[in-house]
């Protein structure tokens, strides 16, 4: 197939187009910190889910944006700071004291702002000489129309129109490119995550689930094969899922100052964990006869994990509790499988496989905390798993994982 020759569009010149990049980047690299530290208080699995989904693809987009950036001869890592008008549509996503008034800012004008102004850029640019722009641009754009329309009946009474901000094209705005980095800043230690209101909320927990489901001992493990046990089990897991994306997603916005591919490692987690619990949302009604809900939940071991640094949270719940729930997917398979379960063997199949790089997190990023150590990030491990019990527990809480 030959290639068209149509005449060149004038475009824009590299400086335009990369104050276009810098200006996605803050936004993007905003909405990444502040989804992250709202998302354990959504009160909504449905809508918890679609936050981990947008908070991974805006991650990733926050890399995909730096590297164009440094193939447009700016800086990758920290692209100058956003200039007034940017920085004021910036405070606003960061100063909103309700979850509603965040997804109403964030949802109904600053990705419509993003959007439009990733469309103007495409209408405008160069496709012979800027093409791996319009490459990126193009898939970019479909993801924030994507998450504006899936979040749409979220955005306050339909005040999606980007004038409520008064930005006309947000990716040409100043870009101050000497100034000091924008600062993020941390919102206050979680007390607990919030569940859907008729999830019942306890201190200990569904009592049904014993410390039998959760022991690594072939000989003391027990899988849950009967219709009432498994229902009970499926539903203290999808509990359990959602538990593990809320502290990976405070992980990342209670440590803005890690390196940003921590922070992508983070979002994807955060995705995989809402997307297990997604798996038993719909498992639990389509295989088990149960429902989300069902059940009393309880947040003891959450608490006894979050309790901890950023150190000691990876070397317990990644280097340890996902680790040693790797053993347990791979038996609870086995057993389904042998009892004819195909369909509910099939799902720990793939939290197996979505574990070995959760498993990895804790390694690579508790190594980089220890200064590149990786003896000494085990020695940690080694040392926080002489409090837990055969279950995984801390010796002193109840169980609840
Ligand atoms: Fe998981
Ligand atoms: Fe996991």
């Amino acid at each position: 197939m030959a290639l068209p020759r149509e005449p060149l569009r004038r475009g824009y010149d590299v400086d335009e187009n990369a104050i276009r990049f810098s200006n996605y980047f803050h936004v993007l690299r905003e909405l990444v910190h502040r989804t992250a530290g709202w998302l354990p208080l959504v009160p909504e699995f449905e809508l918890k889910y679609r936050l981990g989904d947008h908070v991974h693809d805006d991650a990733r987009a926050v890399s995909r944006v730096k590297r164009r950036l440094y193939e447009l001869r700016h800086p990758s890592d920290y692209p100058g700071a956003p200039g007034g008008e940017l920085g004021a549509l910036l405070d606003r996503i960061a100063g909103a004291d309700s979850l509603g008034e965040y997804l109403s800012i964030a949802y109904g004008e600053a990705k419509p702002a993003l959007e439009a102004a990733m469309r103007t850029q495409l209408a405008v640019l160069d496709p012979v000489s800027d093409e791996p722009s319009l490459r990126l641009l193009t898939k970019l754009v479909e993801r924030q129309e994507r998450h504006v329309r899936e979040m749409g009946r979220r955005a306050a009474s339909g005040e999606r129109q980007t004038t409520a901000i008064g930005i006309a094209d947000l990716g040409s705005l100043p870009i101050e490119l000497k100034a000091e980095p924008r600062a993020l800043s941390v919102t206050g230690p979680l007390d607990e995550p919030a569940r859907d209101p008729f999830v019942e909320v306890t201190r200990e927990g569904d009592p049904f689930l014993g410390r039998e489901l959760y022991v690594n001992d072939p000989d003391l493990n027990h899988v849950p094969v009967e219709p009432e046990e498994q229902r009970h089990f499926f539903h203290g897991l999808m509990d359990a899922e959602l538990c593990a994306a809320e502290l990976m997603a405070r992980n990342s916005h209670e440590h803005p100052e890690m390196p940003w591919d921590f922070h992508v490692d983070m979002a994807r987690q955060t995705w995989d964990e809402v997307r297990h619990a997604r798996l038993h949302y719909v498992l639990m009604p389509t295989e088990l006869g149960c429902e989300w809900g069902d059940y009393p939940v309880g947040f003891s071991y959450f608490k006894s994990v979050y309790a901890h640094d950023l150190l000691g949270r990876l070397a317990l719940f990644n280097s340890t509790s996902e680790q040693r729930a790797m053993w347990r997917h791979s038996r609870r398979r086995k057993v389904l499988v042998e009892r004819g379960q195909e369909k509910v063997a099939r799902v720990f199949d793939y939290l197996l496989a979505d574990e070995v790089p959760h498993v990895h997190n804790g390694t690579r990023w508790g190594a980089y905390l220890c200064g590149g150590d990786e003896a000494a990030y085990r020695a940690k491990v080694r040392e926080l798993r002489e409090g837990l019990d055969e279950t995984g527990t801390p010796r002193e809480a109840p169980r609840a994982a």
